[in-house]
């Protein structure tokens, strides 16, 4: 019996795909798109939707925001806290993971709003850590610039201890509900927390009852140094961008070895790595899907626009028919190392053409040959699974959605490589099921 993977969703709460011949949307904010969505991931069982989050329009690309707003590239993006709430409420199983950063929110405002997902998701609910990395997001929280990295997850440290101590603040069993006595908790079971810290204050205890899992579970995408102990520190899952096989294998034998070195087991912690499939019922299909959206005269002002926006590297500067410059960034470095490929000798035009398939080939194919594909890659890496999402450049659409969840995730669970059903009630027992 093969050994069975994890699924998880890489959702990007912006518009749908509302300028092609398949496609109704634009106007998803209402949510109808993303219960649709969050259903048909259920019924794939998923372990998880991600709804991913910044805090910005960015003018990173060509220095304006032209790209960005004349093809909906990471923007409008509306708040996932809601959208996680109507999913939750609109599913049974699915685990509903919200990003939310360290950096925006005060740690009793995000711990209550934690707290209160998990109760309207049942116990299914995620948070997904981040410290934000752009200067853009950080003016619009009264700093001039973003923090350096290493002051970024200090402070992030600190804020998931505060978080979980207010979390921590009511015991289990501090409910109690009893009639007779007309106590709906013992007040002696209820204690402030008293925080002081490098960062933050606060005193607690939190203002809201427990939720189903105590605290929602983690999940991470640290990719420098700094960021991945962190994550080995902290998640129940990672998120990381595929570079290769040998990269993925790298990469997760690395968090787990700070993960024991941290007194934690590595199993507890599921990597999901980023890949974008690309189907159809015939190979020859598929590949023509993939050459079109490469052949797009846009792909490749769309694919510099998004890198330069979670870089903060203006990438209009630099010629595409030669080999990218050494770079380095205080935004997302492990995705700038991703689609960088140093040392490969690629060409910028390259790079660009490389990212449809995100890092990781053999995944454009029939559902058959990408399920084996997707097989073959774990038993190299070792686990845990994959993060889907849409392939670069392109929207995400009901028939995008329909192909995996319909095509790819029933050719996974013929080989055994995919759950056909949820067993535990939270997210973190389905995460440690297997
Ligand atoms: C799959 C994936 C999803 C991510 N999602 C978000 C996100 O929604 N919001 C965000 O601000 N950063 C996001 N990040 C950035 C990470 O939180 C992290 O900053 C990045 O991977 C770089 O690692 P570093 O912080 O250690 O340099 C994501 C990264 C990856 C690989």
């Amino acid at each position: 019996m093969p050994k069975r993977l994890h699924l998880g969703w890489f959702m990007n709460f912006t518009p749908d795909e509302w300028n092609k011949p398949f496609a109704a949307g634009g106007q998803p904010w209402t949510g109808g798109f993303y219960i649709d969505m969050a259903r048909a991931m259920e019924r794939a069982c998923f372990d998880y939707i991600m709804l991913e989050d910044t805090l910005m329009i960015s003018e990173a690309y060509g220095e304006s925001s032209k790209a960005y707003l004349r093809h909906a590239i990471m923007c409008p993006k509306h708040d996932p806290a809601p959208i996680a709430a109507l999913l939750g409420a609109s599913t049974k199983h699915l685990g509903i993971v919200a990003t939310m950063s360290t950096m925006a929110y005060p740690p009793f405002m995000l711990a209550r709003l934690c707290s209160t997902l998990d109760n309207i998701c049942q116990g299914r609910f995620g948070w997904n850590i981040v410290t934000s990395g752009e200067n853009l997001a950080a003016q619009n929280f009264g700093m001039d610039e973003l923090p350096p990295r290493q002051q970024r997850y200090d402070m992030a440290d600190e804020f998931v201890d505060l978080v979980c101590q207010l979390w921590d603040s009511w015991d289990k069993d501090a409910v109690v509900l009893d009639r007779e006595t007309d106590t709906y908790a013992d007040y002696r079971k209820v204690r402030p927390i008293n925080f002081k810290g490098k960062f933050y204050k606060c005193r607690g205890p939190l203002n809201c009852a427990p939720s189903p899992q105590g605290r929602p579970a983690f999940v991470q995408a640290g990719g420098s140094p700094r960021g991945r102990q962190f994550a080995a520190e902290t998640a129940d899952s990672i998120i990381a961008p595929s570079a290769g096989v040998a990269g993925l294998k790298a990469y997760r034998d690395d968090v787990r070895a700070r993960a024991a070195a941290a007194g934690r087991n590595p199993d507890d912690i599921k990597v999901l790595f980023v890949v974008a499939p690309v189907l159809g019922e015939t190979e020859a299909e598929a590949r023509a899907k993939f050459d079109r959206i490469t052949a797009s005269p846009l792909y490749i002002e769309k694919v510099l626009a998004s890198i330069s926006s979670i870089t903060d590297i203006d990438f209009a500067q630099f010629d595409l028919d030669r080999e990218l410059p050494r770079l380095t960034t205080n935004g997302e470095q492990g995705s700038l190392d991703a689609f960088a490929q140093w040392g490969s000798g690629k060409t910028l035009r390259q790079l660009a053409l490389d990212q449809v398939s995100r890092g990781l080939d053999g995944l454009v194919g029939t559902p058959d040959q990408v399920a084996d594909r997707m097989g073959e890659v774990m038993e190299q890496v070792g686990g845990d699974g994959f993060l889907i999402t849409r392939p670069f450049t392109t929207l995400i659409s009901r028939q995008y959605i329909l192909e995996i969840c319909e095509g790819l995730v029933p050719a996974l669970q013929r080989r055994g490589l995919a759950r056909t059903e949820y067993t535990k009630s939270t997210l973190r027992e389905t995460l440690r099921e297997f």
